[in-house]
């Protein structure tokens, strides 16, 4: 957890806008939905490295640094952290703009793992760079 980080460390994947339905009883945005969009992101970026599709096989790490609020612009930047045979390990952080004006604040990180498929639904090798 990298709390202290000013700029968010790889590319925009995703940008969308935490809504009232995604709350918990609190009030505050459930951390399922978060987890939820670091996963579509995270699938966008392994299914680009892997030219094809792939699926959630782990999660490795996952970190709550700060509430998110209903309001915030959720912000899902990743960084493809290595590549295996079959499997790509993406790196994520989750920023919140709040009320969708202010400063980004870092709300999460965390690190899922992705394993191609090809057309059969069996894994297949993720081609060289
Ligand atoms: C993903 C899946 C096809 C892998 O099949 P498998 O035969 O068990 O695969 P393997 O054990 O050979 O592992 C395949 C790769 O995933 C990696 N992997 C497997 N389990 C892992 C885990 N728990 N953590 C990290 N990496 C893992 C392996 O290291 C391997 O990587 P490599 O090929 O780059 O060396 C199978 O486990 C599956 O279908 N899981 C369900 C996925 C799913 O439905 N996800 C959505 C959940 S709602």
């Amino acid at each position: 957890m990298t709390k202290s980080s000013t700029e968010p460390k790889g590319t925009l994947t995703i940008r969308t806008l935490a809504m009232p339905a995604d709350t918990n009883p609190s009030g505050d945005i459930f951390g399922g939905w978060v987890m939820s969009q670091m996963d579509i992101a995270g699938s966008i970026a392994a299914v680009e490295r892997a030219g094809g599709r792939v699926v959630t096989v782990a999660v490795e790490a996952m970190t709550f640094i700060s509430p998110v609020k209903v309001g915030d612009v959720l912000c899902v930047y990743t960084t493809i952290e290595r590549v295996g045979t079959t499997s790509i390990s993406v790196a994520m952080e989750a920023w919140a703009r709040r009320n969708r004006l202010a400063d980004r604040v870092k709300v999460t990180d965390g690190r899922f793992v992705y394993v191609a498929l090809g057309e059969d639904g069996n894994k297949r090798p993720i081609p060289r760079a």
